[in-house]
This record gives structure tokens, C-alpha cells and sequence, in this order.
């Protein structure tokens, strides 16, 4: 059988990110103590930095009786120009799954062609899947259910946008966001989502339009990794899109804040909402591990130990 891969959140049907979630939940709240990766090991590839990404994957292998290795272009031939497709077939001979940080979505594909274990994207430029996994975790943990929960993106229409569109999509909950011209969301994640999702997902200019009466308003930075030469240039576009205490009154009155971190205070949000008291975010990436867990649980996991 070939191996399951999870390069973006439509690579699971509902039925299974719901029993994901579940999963999950359990797992927050110390119900589950299995080790299904028991005697199992995860490469980790990062071409780009992490803290949560990095720490999350490795306590959470470990959590699960398994082994983590983390390697960075310094580390490893990739670094030096050897092929993805070799380094794929490679470490499938060592290793029981494979997750990776890099730029482009085409290699993370291409990694998951040659790969013979599972593939996990761990952020390209295009998506951040488990983020937005974490991320539907908060939302539940804060109001229950996510049944008839709207949700507010105020920003760049990045990768953590275009997950959570793809979100919006698979459990079909609404979603409007709002970005400068020039900065929005991927046009066929977003196609598919308005063509074949049950709810509505719109792109709008103005914030105070996108986040009126949402349950969710979250943001990200407004230059991503990569886009470091672009921060001034961009700091103007995104001028009136700081998710600020004022852009926070339009939202439901139990709205929460979501940022996937690390934030710039002071630019895609202001202290106080960050720092105040509708913030989940402290939750927010606690639950990178436990919805991290589960994914592994699913893909790589000895069934029986499951
Ligand atoms: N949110 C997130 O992925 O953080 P890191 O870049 O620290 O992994
Ligand atoms: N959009 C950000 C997310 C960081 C976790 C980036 O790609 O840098």
C-alpha cells in the first residue's frame, strides 16, 4: 500500500480530520497514553527556521515512544544540492515518516512521490496545514463545537490564509478575509473552496467588513519567511490592517484572537489584543502537539498500537 501523505488539509476527508480532532482532544486532555510509535523514527527537514514547529514535532514523537532526527541544510547533503528525490528514497530505508519545512510546495510534492513513508508539510509558501489544524483544535477547545462559528482573516493572503480557506472548505464553517490589493489568497485554493465548499469564503479589502460579528479573528505576520527584503514595501500595503482593540469591538462579543506566532506587535496586531484577554494564542500552540500527535497517530502510527 503506498503511504498516506498530509501536504495539505483536503488531503483528509472530513470524517477523518473530525476523528483527527477527536484524537486530539484526548490527547490535550491526557486521556490517551499509548505509544504508538514505539521503536519508530520521524525525519524532520527544516530549510527555514522554527521554534513551535520543530519543538512540537520532536516532544510529540517522543511523547509517542518514537525518535526525531532534525536536519537543516547545514547538516545534510540537501543543503549541498542533492537531489529531493534521492534524499526521499534514502531516508524511507531509515526512517517511518518525513516532515518538512522548506519553500516550495512542488518539493514537498515531489518528496512525497519518491517517499515510501508518509510525508508531513511542516510549511511551504503556499500552506501551513498543520497550523490551521492547531489552530480548528482552538476554536473547538474555546466554544465547544465549531458548528456556526465565522471566522475573520485580516492580512496578507499567505500560507496560513490559504490553509485556512482549505480549512473552510473540509468542514465547511465561513470565512472572509481581508487583504490589501496585491496580497491575496492563492486563487485556485480559493476557487475550490467557493466552487465546492458549503460555506460561504469570500475576499473583501476592508477588516472592519471581514471581521463584523466573526467568532475568530486571527492575522499573521506581513512578511513571511523569504520575504525579508519585501518588509518595507509590504509594512505600507498593510497599513489599517493591525487587528487592534478598536478592529476587535466589530467581532462577537465572545470573539477570540488566533495568531500562529511568532507575531510583530505593533504591526499585524496591537499589544493589547495579543496580550488581552480574548487571545488564545498560548492554546493555540500548545495544540500544534496535540493535533501533530494525532496526525502521526493516523499516518505513521503500528496500528495496533494505536
Ligand atoms: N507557527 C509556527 O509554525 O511557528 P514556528 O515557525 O516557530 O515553527
Ligand atoms: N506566514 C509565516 C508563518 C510562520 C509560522 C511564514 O511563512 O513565515
Amino acid at each position: 500500500m503506498p503511504p498516506r501523505h498530509f501536504l495539505a488539509i483536503p488531503d483528509l476527508s472530513r470524517a477523518e480530520l473530525t476523528a483527527l480532532l477527536d484524537l486530539a482532544e484526548r490527547m490535550r486532555r491526557r486521556v490517551y497514553d499509548r505509544k504508538p510509535l514505539a521503536g519508530r523514527s520521524l525525519a524532520m527537514i527544516f530549510m527555514k527556521s522554527s521554534t513551535r514547529t520543530r519543538v512540537s514535532f520532536e516532544v510529540g514523537v517522543w511523547q509517542l515512544g518514537g525518535h526525531a532526527l532534525f536536519l537543516s541544510p547545514r547538516d545534510c547533503q540537501l543543503g549541498r544540492g542533492e537531489p529531493i528525490a534521492d534524499t526521499a528514497r534514502v531516508l524511507s530505508r531509515y526512517v517511518d515518516g518525513i516532515m518538512i519545512r522548506t519553500f516550495a510546495q512542488a518539493d514537498v510534492e515531489e518528496l512525497a512521490r519518491y517517499a515510501s513513508v508518509p510525508v508531513i508539510n511542516g510549511l511551504t509558501d503556499l500552506l501551513h496545514p498543520c497550523q490551521v489544524l492547531a489552530d480548528v483544535l482552538t476554536v473547538r477547545q474555546a466554544f465547544g463545537t465549531l458548528e456556526g462559528k465565522a471566522v475573520a482573516w485580516v492580512g496578507d493572503g499567505n500560507n496560513v490564509a490559504n490553509s485556512w480557506i482549505n480549512a473552510a472548505f473540509r468542514f465547511g464553517f465561513p470565512l472572509t478575509l481581508a487583504c490589501p490589493d496585491g496580497y491575496e489568497p492563492d486563487p485556485a485554493i480559493l476557487a475550490r473552496a467557493q466552487r465546492e465548499g458549503s460555506a460561504p469564503v469570500r475576499v473583501v479589502r476592508d477588516p472592519g467588513e471581514a471581521v463584523a460579528g466573526a467568532h475568530v479573528v486571527t492575522t499573521d505576520v506581513w512578511a513571511s519567511m523569504g520575504q525579508e527584503s519585501e518588509q518595507e514595501r509590504r509594512a505600507r500595503a498593510f497599513a489599517g490592517y493591525c487587528v487592534d482593540r478598536r478592529l476587535m469591538t466589530r467581532a462577537a462579543p465572545d470573539a477570540i484572537f488566533l495568531h500562529c506566532l511568532p507575531a510583530h506587535r505593533g504591526e499585524e496586531v496591537s499589544a493589547d489584543v495579543i496580550d488581552g484577554p480574548q487571545s488564545r494564542v498560548w492554546d493555540e500552540a500548545e495544540n500544534r502537539l496535540h493535533v501533530q500527535k494525532a496526525l502521526m497517530t493516523m499516518l505513521i502510527a503500528v496500528e495496533e498500537n494505536a
